[in-house]
């Protein structure tokens, strides 16, 4: 699955032209989940951003977005998989999820059970790409083992206050994509001092250095939440921001402790 590296977070967005505007500035990864309580937003969005943009030279197609969610824990035993995709389906007005997520390994999460209720919907085509999210590596492991399909990607919080070198690891080891969540730490990122200093020397913003430093990481892609137009170009472009080496590794060095979304 070929995710760009920058999509769009969309928790707390509640308005469908933030959507629509996302798309029309370049983003073609949407992130949403059952529980943001938003996936209708998401695709009101979304059907608006693909009419206003299809007329456009340079439309985009519904082809060209990948439309991410999440089932949340109490939808992950064998007979609720199926039905919650469904609902999400519908709620995002889309007739293939093009990755669906176990949003945490928690509550009815069983992988004997779980995973192949996922195959299943991949099998019958309403998923295309299976993915799961706040796992431990003896957890990717196993449900590595247990799907059918290939694991498309491990969402997974990494910004400068937290970062898991192990898990890319693993993720390079086993060829699967890395989605960063929360990769401005929540907008927290600008009281890092490494961040901060790495920004002055490119006359860039605290928020640009961390995506350009998350994404310079294989196999990484970071989801940043942005409502305004000018944070949603920002973000895009700052994949395109170089760091050395040297500004890399000092940032790695951060004490890593600043975990936002603890299980
Ligand atoms: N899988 C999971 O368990 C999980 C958990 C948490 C989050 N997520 C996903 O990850 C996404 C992002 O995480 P997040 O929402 O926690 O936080 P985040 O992306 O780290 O930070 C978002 C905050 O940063 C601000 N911001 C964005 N761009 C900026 C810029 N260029 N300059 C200054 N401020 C900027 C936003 O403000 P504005 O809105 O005003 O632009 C917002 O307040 C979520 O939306 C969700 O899709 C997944």
């Amino acid at each position: 699955m070929h995710l760009p590296p920058v999509g769009l977070g969309t928790m707390g967005i509640d308005d469908p032209d933030a959507i629509a505007a996302a798309l029309a500035v370049g983003y073609r990864h949407l992130d949403t989940a059952r529980i943001y309580d938003n996936e209708d937003v998401v695709g009101g969005g979304l059907a608006a951003g693909l009419t206003a943009n299809d007329a456009a030279r340079d439309g985009v197609s519904r082809d060209d977005v990948t439309v991410a969610t999440k089932l949340w824990i109490d939808d992950l035993g064998p007979d609720e998989v199926g039905p919650a995709a469904r609902e999400s389906a519908d709620r995002l007005g889309v007739e293939t999820l093009d990755l669906l997520y176990v949003h945490r390994p928690r509550g009815d999460y069983d992988p004997e059970t779980t995973l192949p209720a996922l195959d299943r919907l991949r099998e019958e085509g309403l998923v295309r790409n299976v993915g799961v999210s706040n796992f431990e590596p003896a957890q990717l492991d196993r449900a590595i083992q247990v799907l059918d399909a290939p694991l498309a990607a491990h969402q997974t919080e990494l910004h400068p206050l937290f970062y898991r070198p192990e898990l890319l690891e693993h993720a390079r080891e086993h060829g699967y994509t890395v989605v960063a969540y929360s990769p401005l730490a929540g907008g927290r990122v600008r009281e890092v001092d490494a961040v901060r200093a790495v920004a002055e020397a490119h006359d860039a913003t605290p928020e640009s250095v961390a995506i350009a430093w998350a994404t310079a990481k294989e196999p990484v892609v970071a989801i940043p939440k942005a409502s305004s137009e000018a944070h949603l170009c920002a973000n895009l472009a700052a994949a395109g921001l170089e760091l050395t080496d040297a500004e890399i590794a000092s940032i790695d060095a951060v004490e890593h402790e600043e975990e936002l979304f603890p299980e």
